[in-house]
């Protein structure tokens, strides 16, 4: 089993200054914890922040939110794996938003992958269903938190089935998968999806991932929950056999929270 990994979307917030703050506080504080950090800043502050991380403690990581599909070229406005070498490790990919505001297709999500792992950077290839499955249970299950398997494999089976098509096992052990519920995000307002729900359908990731390649990459895959996380709830899911870490949002642009989160997580052993 993999130690907890700590994933920071910074989403389109900060300035210059606070992500400088930001990024010392978790320096000094995160260092000697037990657990994988990726900051994911805007790419503006991808080098100054590469630069105050320097000489930071190996468990503390950069990541991209973006990149587009090909290494360079006459695409304004966007950035590429290529160039993000040596600069950052990580890059989100496939986040609700993106598929939301700019369509993003699952199809456009694969190149990216690709290109990713052929720069050298690990993709968060993020999944999740746009409504709770609970209210498209059976009456039977109404209320159990328990999503159906069916639609499981409709919305989110789907999603990962596409975003991963054509990954070799030894690239599908590189990337890092972030099941996302869109309805848990705290900007749709509905709160976090229950560690025992998340849990139940990153059983069923794992089960495809089993399918399509085999038992042990199901269990070496790093599956982590994203959707309203902090550091009050983040226990929920750390505990989890099934989830490998979580993914942040909102929590994480505040140092004493999102050092809170990564010092429970830290205990998990
Ligand atoms: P949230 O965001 O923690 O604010 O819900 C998570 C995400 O969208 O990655």
């Amino acid at each position: 089993m993999y130690r907890s990994l700590v994933i920071a979307n910074w989403k389109m917030n900060t300035n210059l200054a606070d992500a400088v703050f930001l990024t010392n506080a978790v320096k000094n504080k995160v260092g000697n914890f037990d657990i994988d950090v990726v900051l994911c800043p805007p790419s503006v502050w991808l080098v100054p922040m590469n630069e105050i991380l320097d000489l930071a403690p190996k468990n503390i990581y950069l990541g991209a939110q973006n990149i587009w599909f090909v290494a360079e070229g006459a695409v304004t406005g966007e950035i590429s794996a290529f160039m993000l070498k040596g600069i950052a490790s990580y890059v989100i990919l496939g986040h609700s938003e993106r598929r939301n505001y700019f369509k993003e297709t699952n199809e456009l999500i694969n190149d990216k992958v690709k290109i990713a792992l052929k720069n050298g950077l690990t993709p968060i290839v993020c999944v999740g269903e746009a409504k709770k499955f609970e209210e498209k249970m059976s009456e039977k299950n109404k209320g159990r938190g328990r999503p159906n398997a069916g639609d499981v494999k409709a919305d989110v089976i789907f999603e990962l089935q596409e975003t991963i098509k054509g990954l070799s096992v030894e690239q599908i052990e590189k990337i890092v998968i972030a099941y996302e519920p869109v309805w848990a995000i705290s900007s749709s307002g509905e709160g976090p999806a229950t560690g025992a729900y998340a849990s139940q359908v990153i059983e069923k990731m794992r089960e495809f991932l089993a399918e399509t390649y085999n038992k042990s990459v199901s269990e070496r895959v790093r599956i982590l929950y994203g959707g309203s996380v902090d550091e009050d709830n983040v226990k929920e899911y750390i505990y989890q056999p099934e989830i490998d870490g979580v993914l942040v949002g909102g929590a994480s642009l505040n140092a004493k929270r999102f050092i809170g989160i990564c010092k429970e997580a830290s205990g998990k052993e």
